[in-house]
């Protein structure tokens, strides 16, 4: 007995031993981390938190909140340091900047003061050939082969028809008095859509359905904790990409083999087709680009699409609006005897192209961008380190009551007559990264907003928000009621 109480001391002994040695050596990281880097800090650095030891505020600022406002960390961080401050986020020190003229100065540095600096756990998931983890030469190669697939020419010769085509295969399966999510609708649309241009995949077919579930999960997995545990989501989403990869991997091979069997891609105009005879990519290069087109061209967009039903369903006056404009624009197209959409209509549709700036503006799908100090640069009295990172907050801008007059309402008609300077409304970024797919993106909206507001009005059914997490999602799935309207209905 006396024995067995020795021994469970010494064993809370030893504990206490364990215990107090690993406060010590905690202690001493801390205060490292706190006091002993930074003695070599310029001077003149923003003023900010840096938080706790390796986590610092990753976790405040990560917070969810709706879209079309701030959140509480960056209000508060703005109201006590000004636009410009440091911090520590995703374990590394940190320039925020919610200023619009240090936004632009960085984007329209890339490669010159700042790069693209993606966070290692997101470049895991996409590749290391995807758009978002290249920068350079490699970046610029990319780049070139998406702009070339999404160039004017093909947007109106080919893709339109697509989009349009697309557009009507969802809004026809409605049915009056529904009650659906529109973005799981919104997301059928895109997704199709994109799945159609890069790898000539039609709704319903067995590879097509399986990428769509994998995108799925492969989404959750992006904006999780990247912990590499059995089950966690950013497991899940790295189980995701080598399925997806598997999938276009296949319908590669298969290309291939027809290549070799007809010496040619005979009726093929996809990207895939692009980057097998256009381009000098290699197989591992081709499938990286083509996920990251895909999820490019579809997570946006639908989040915009989304936006727009949820901005327009809460303002029936912009609804009104957008409706008459497509109403004019169907009548003139009666009138010619033409059924189908073509460049000419999209032209027209001016209020629509205020709709979708205001959506963007307020709704902010990208919040934040990832950048890193490629050398150390002076801005307005600042320094900003080699090496740290610098996150443009596009929001920041857009949610500016200094810059748009009563931020946070929904109000189309500011647009009217007004050009968007690059400055104050950077929805798809800016520089040597702006968003290759932001024509494609104008027109998907413009298309599909023209048939349902030409065929439908909506109600909300529940109060479901978008919210930031950073990655813009209605947590219900924005359900709405939709009820069918004759095109000559005055409503
Ligand atoms: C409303 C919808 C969209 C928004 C708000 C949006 C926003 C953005 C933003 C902010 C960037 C810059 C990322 C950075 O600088 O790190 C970007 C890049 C990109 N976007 Fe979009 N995007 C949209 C739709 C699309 C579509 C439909 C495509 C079609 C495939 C697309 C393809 C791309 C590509 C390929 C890049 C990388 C460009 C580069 O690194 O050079 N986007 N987008």
């Amino acid at each position: 007995m006396d024995a067995h109480i020795s021994n469970n001391n010494l064993v809370s002994v030893n504990l206490v031993s364990f215990y107090s040695l690993l406060l010590l050596v905690l202690s001493a990281i801390f205060l490292y981390v706190k006091y002993g880097k930074r003695k070599n800090w310029p001077k003149n650095l923003p003023p900010g938190s840096m938080g706790w030891p390796f986590i610092g505020e990753t976790f405040e600022y990560l917070k969810h909140h709706p879209s079309f406002s701030l959140g509480r960390y960056l209000q508060s961080n703005i109201r006590r340091y000004g636009k410009i401050f440091k911090s520590n986020l995703f374990g590394e020190p940190t320039i925020i900047s919610a200023d619009s003229g240090l936004n632009r100065f960085v984007l329209q540095n890339e490669g010159r003061f700042f790069e693209a600096s993606y966070p290692e756990s997101v470049v895991r998931v996409f590749g290391e050939y995807s758009m978002l983890s290249l920068t350079g030469d490699g970046h610029k190669e990319m780049r070139s082969i998406a702009l070339n697939f999404m160039s004017s020419e093909r947007l109106r010769t080919r893709i339109l028809s697509d989009i349009e085509q697309h557009s009507l295969l969802v809004l026809n399966s409605w049915k009056d008095g529904l009650c659906l999510s529109a973005s799981a609708e919104a997301k059928k649309f895109t997704f199709y859509m994109m799945a159609k241009n890069i790898l000539s995949m039609e709704p319903g077919k067995p590879e097509i359905e399986k990428i769509r579930r994998e995108y799925a999960t492969f989404m959750e997995g992006v904006v999780s904790p990247p912990l590499e545990f059995p089950g966690t989501p950013y497991m899940k989403a790295l189980k995701s990409r080598s399925e997806i990869c598997r999938v276009i991997e296949g319908v590669m091979d298969t290309r291939m083999n027809e290549m070799i069997r007809h010496g040619e891609m005979k009726g093929y105009n996809d990207m895939l087709c692009w980057c097998l005879t256009e381009s000098k990519l290699s197989r591992v290069q081709i499938v990286d680009l083509l996920l990251s087109m895909l999820f490019a061209g579809h997570e946006t967009s639908t989040v915009a699409i989304s936006l727009a039903i949820f901005f327009l369903g809460r303002c029936p006056k912009a609804f009104q609006e957008l409706r008459d404009e497509h109403l004019g624009v169907a009548r003139k197209k009666t009138e010619k005897g033409e059924s189908k959409l073509n460049y000419e209509d999209y032209k027209q549709m001016i209020f629509t192209d205020c709709v979708i700036k205001e959506t963007l503006r307020l709704g902010n799908v990208v919040k934040f961008l990832h950048r890193k100090a490629t050398q150390e640069v002076q801005y307005e009295g600042y320094v900003i380190p080699r090496g740290w990172k610098v996150l443009p907050v596009l929001s920041a801008v857009h949610l500016d009551g200094s810059i748009h007059k009563d931020p946070q309402e929904f109000n189309p008609w500011r647009w009217k007559n007004k050009l968007a300077s690059a400055t104050e409304f950077m929805p798809y970024g800016g520089g040597n990264r702006l968003c290759a797919g932001l024509e494609l993106a104008k027109l998907e909206l413009s298309v599909f907003l023209h048939h349902l507001v030409l065929n439908y009005r909506w109600e909300l059914a529940k109060n479901d928000e978008p919210l930031a997490f950073p990655y813009v999602e209605f947590e219900e799935g924005l359900p709405i009621y939709v009820f069918k309207i004759s095109k000559h209905a005055h409503i």
